[in-house]
C-alpha cells in the first residue's frame, strides 16, 4: 500500500499540472462554447486543413487595395452591414443583375457601395489555391474586419463557414435602415434582428469612416431642424449645393476608425437625422456619451457586434453554395 506522506515531490507536482491542464482544457471549450454557441458549424479555424492561406491572402489583399484607395476601409465595412442585414451573411450583396432579375446592389440604397473588385481579387487569388472553397460571403466579413483594423479600429477574429446565398433581390432591400429613422425605429429594426440599443449604438460607431451623399441628408436642411448644429448646417447647404451626388465626411477624421463620430454627436454635428437622434433619445444618450468618453469601451463593443452581425442568418452545409465567381449564382 503506497501512504500519502510516501508519494514523491515529483508526483505530487505531477498531479497538480495535470489538474491544471484539465481546468485549461475545460475553460477553453467553455470559451469556444460561448464564442461558437450561436452558429454551429462555423469556427475560427474553418478553413485551417483545406485552405490555411485564406486569412493572409485577404489581409494582403485588401492592405494593397487599400494602400492605393484609403477610402475603401468605409465601403468594405459597409458593405459587410447591407450584405447581412438582407437574407443573412451570405454574399447576397455581390450578386449581379440579369435580365430576369434586378440584384440587391441595384437597389438605391446600395448604389453607393464600392469596393466590389477587392472582393473579386482575393476571391481570384483564393481559387487559383484553393478551388471552390472559400465563401463569398466569408470575404467579405473577412474583408470588413482586415478594413476596421488597417483603419486604426480594433483587432478581432470572426468564426467563417458561411455559405453563399442563391436569392439576391432589389424588394428585399426595403428591410435596410432609413437615414430618416428616429431612435425608437432604429432599435425596433436591429431588435428584430436581436441586437440591443446598445449593440446597435455601437454599430453605428462604423460612421466613424467614410462619407455620405447630400441625397442622405438634405432632408434635413432648410426646415430648422433643432437637432442640427446652425454652422454644421451652413457646411451641409455648401456641400449640397454641388448637387445630390456631393460627399460630406461624417467627421474630421474619414478614415480612421475612432470615437469622434459620438464626440460629433455631442455637439449637434451628427451627420444623418439616424446619427443625431442617438444623442437626442434618452434611451441612447448614455451610450453615446459612454463611446465619445471612452474609445476602448466603444472599440470592445464594436468588435463584439460586428463577429454578432456576422453570423445573422448564416447558411450552413446544403442551404448555400461556395460561388466560383463572387457575382454569379453557381
Ligand atoms: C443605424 C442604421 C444605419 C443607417 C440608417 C445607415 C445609413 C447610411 C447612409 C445613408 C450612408 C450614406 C450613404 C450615401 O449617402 O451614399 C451610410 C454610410 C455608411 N455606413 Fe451606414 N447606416 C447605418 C448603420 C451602419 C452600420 C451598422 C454600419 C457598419 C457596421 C454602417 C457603415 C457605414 C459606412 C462605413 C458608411 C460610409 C460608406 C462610404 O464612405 O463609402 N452603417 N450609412
Amino acid at each position: 500500500m503506497v501512504s500519502k506522506k510516501s508519494r514523491s515531490p515529483f508526483s505530487f507536482s505531477k498531479m497538480v499540472a495535470a489538474k491544471f491542464v484539465t481546468i485549461f482544457i475545460l475553460m477553453e471549450l467553455i470559451m469556444r462554447g460561448f464564442r461558437f454557441g450561436a452558429v454551429d458549424g462555423l469556427s475560427m479555424d474553418y478553413y485551417i486543413m483545406t485552405c490555411p492561406l485564406a486569412d493572409i491572402i485577404v489581409k494582403n489583399t485588401v492592405n494593397s487595395a487599400l494602400q492605393n484607395d484609403p477610402t475603401l476601409a468605409a465601403a468594405l465595412v459597409r458593405m459587410h452591414f447591407h450584405d447581412c442585414f438582407i437574407e443573412g451573411c451570405d454574399g447576397s450583396i455581390l450578386i449581379d443583375s440579369t435580365k430576369d432579375n434586378t440584384a440587391e446592389k441595384d437597389s438605391p440604397g446600395n448604389l453607393s457601395l464600392r469596393g466590389y473588385e477587392i472582393i473579386d481579387d482575393a476571391k481570384e487569388q483564393l481559387e487559383q489555391q484553393c478551388p471552390g472553397v472559400v465563401s463569398c460571403a466569408d470575404i467579405v466579413a473577412m474583408a470588413s474586419r482586415d478594413a476596421v483594423f488597417w483603419s486604426g479600429g480594433p483587432v478581432y477574429d470572426i468564426p467563417k463557414g458561411r455559405k453563399d446565398g442563391r436569392r439576391s433581390r432589389i424588394e428585399d432591400t426595403i428591410n435596410l435602415p432609413f437615414p430618416t429613422f428616429n431612435a425608437s425605429e432604429l432599435i425596433r429594426a436591429f431588435g428584430q434582428r436581436g441586437f440591443t440599443a446598445q449593440e446597435m449604438v455601437a454599430l453605428s460607431g462604423a460612421h466613424t469612416l467614410g462619407v455620405a451623399r447630400c441625397s442622405s441628408f438634405k432632408g434635413r436642411l432648410g426646415n430648422g431642424d433643432p437637432t442640427l448644429d446652425s454652422d454644421f448646417a451652413k457646411t451641409l447647404s455648401k456641400t449640397c449645393s454641388a448637387g445630390d451626388n456631393a460627399e460630406q465626411p461624417f467627421d474630421a477624421t474619414r478614415n480612421t476608425f475612432d470615437n469622434l463620430y459620438y464626440y460629433t454627436l455631442l455637439t449637434k454635428n451628427g451627420l444623418l437625422f439616424s446619427d443625431q437622434t442617438l444623442y437626442g433619445s434618452p434611451r441612447t444618450r448614455s451610450i453615446v456619451n459612454a463611446y465619445a468618453m471612452n474609445q476602448a469601451m466603444f472599440f470592445f463593443d464594436f468588435q463584439q457586434a460586428m463577429v454578432k452581425m456576422g453570423m445573422l442568418n448564416v447558411k450552413e452545409g446544403s442551404k448555400g453554395e461556395v460561388r466560383g465567381n463572387c457575382r454569379k449564382i453557381n
